[in-house]
């Protein structure tokens, strides 16, 4: 997503929330019984007692840094809707969701921009840069493209990219943190461009890193192209996490569902939505000429995250590693085309 697919529990990290009873005052401030408040929500995504054992304590949790001063687009360049409005909220979401000849070619376009975007930021990765320094070059990126940030204040997020280190699992906020060897860090970065929203993302290696990381990257990058393998036109888009859950969960590893794949086009996240676990009601029919995202967030321990104060960024609840990779695609009659790809990358499904 990431839309989210349910309510995000807003339950603050580190809260010992199974000291709480019923009947005590919940530990969100509101003065209500917990019971009355979030006790209902904290329950659905408490750890269980296998998985807090499973979980190896994290003895470097990432913490907020400091986040600059937002950075400004020059008015020459095009702005979604809701880069006007203060509160950054999109009109309401378009219906039609398949695309023509034009909208293909100007998908393109984007999606080409957003790949290209993606790859300067990655070979600045490096121990020592900050998140805010790749945010900076992303964002000076975007405008030589002639293309906006889309993240850029969309429902009020701060900065041009998200960077998720480590146990983050997405909407990081670039800020002063500097990477550390040994760091996993996703970039995803969006364009708007051409009235288009191109959007993807890679976890990538700062300096060397352990070998279950390195193993964490390669199964998600499985996923993603099992999941872009289970579309097809006629189907639905349960196939596509069904297909992901199949790498993972024998492998071990735990599918993110509170954060979703997106159409993506004229506007940043509309229908479909695009779960990457199996979802029985996710009956949603694919057709020639729809564009979506498929961006499966993989995690090394449980599938289930916490937020941070911020409101934006979500960590894994056992503070174990994450990864995602992000491609925007076009499913076409035969299969589907991935518009995200490098350049001279073939297509696997065409
Ligand atoms: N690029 C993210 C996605 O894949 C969108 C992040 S929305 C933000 O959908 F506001 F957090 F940036
Ligand atoms: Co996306
Ligand atoms: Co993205």
């Amino acid at each position: 997503m990431v839309g989210i697919a349910m309510p995000p529990p807003s339950v603050k990290p580190l809260v010992n929330y199974a000291k709480l009873g019923p009947n005590d005052l919940c530990w969100c401030g509101s003065g209500k019984k917990y019971k009355k408040c979030h006790q209902p929500r904290d329950l659905l995504t408490a750890l269980s007692g296998a998985e807090a054992k499973a979980a190896p304590a994290n003895p470097r949790p990432v913490r907020p840094g400091k986040v600059s001063p937002r950075r400004v687009v020059p008015d020459r360049i095009p702005k979604p809707d809701y880069a006007l409005r203060s509160d950054g909220r999109p009109g309401s979401r378009i219906k039609d969701v398949i695309k023509n000849a034009g909208q293909i070619a100007r998908m393109r376009t984007a999606c080409q921009a957003a790949r290209q975007v993606l790859e300067l930021v990655k070979a600045a990765v490096r121990p020592g840069v900050t998140t805010d320094a790749l945010d900076a070059l992303a964002h000076q990126a975007y405008i030589d493209l002639g293309g906006f940030p889309s993240t850029l204040g969309y429902c009020g997020y701060p900065k041009s990219i998200c960077t998720s280190v480590n146990e983050i699992i997405c909407h990081g906020i670039p800020d002063d943190r500097p990477l550390e060897d040994g760091d996993i860090v996703n970039i995803d970065v969006t364009i708007y461009l051409d009235g288009m929203h191109g959007d993807c993302s890679e976890t990538v290696a700062v300096g060397s890193i352990d070998a279950d990381s390195q193993r964490l990257i390669e199964v998600t990058r499985r996923c993603l192209m099992a999941g872009i393998g289970a579309v097809r036109a006629g189907g639905m888009v349960r196939d596509i996490g069904q297909a992901i859950c199949g790498v993972a969960e024998p492998l071990g590893y735990g599918v993110v569902r509170a954060f979703v794949g997106h159409g993506i086009g004229e506007q940043f996240h509309m229908d479909p939505q695009v779960p990457h676990y199996f979802d029985q009601g996710s009956t949603f029919a694919i057709k020639p000429g729809q564009t979506f995202t498929i961006e499966p967030m993989i995690n090394q321990g449980t599938w289930k995250h916490r937020s941070w104060d911020d409101g934006w960024t979500a960590v894994t609840a056992d503070l174990r590693r994450s990864a995602q990779h992000e491609h925007t695609i076009l499913v076409t009659e035969s299969g589907v085309e991935i518009l995200t790809l490098k350049p001279g990358e073939p297509q696997p499904f065409m």
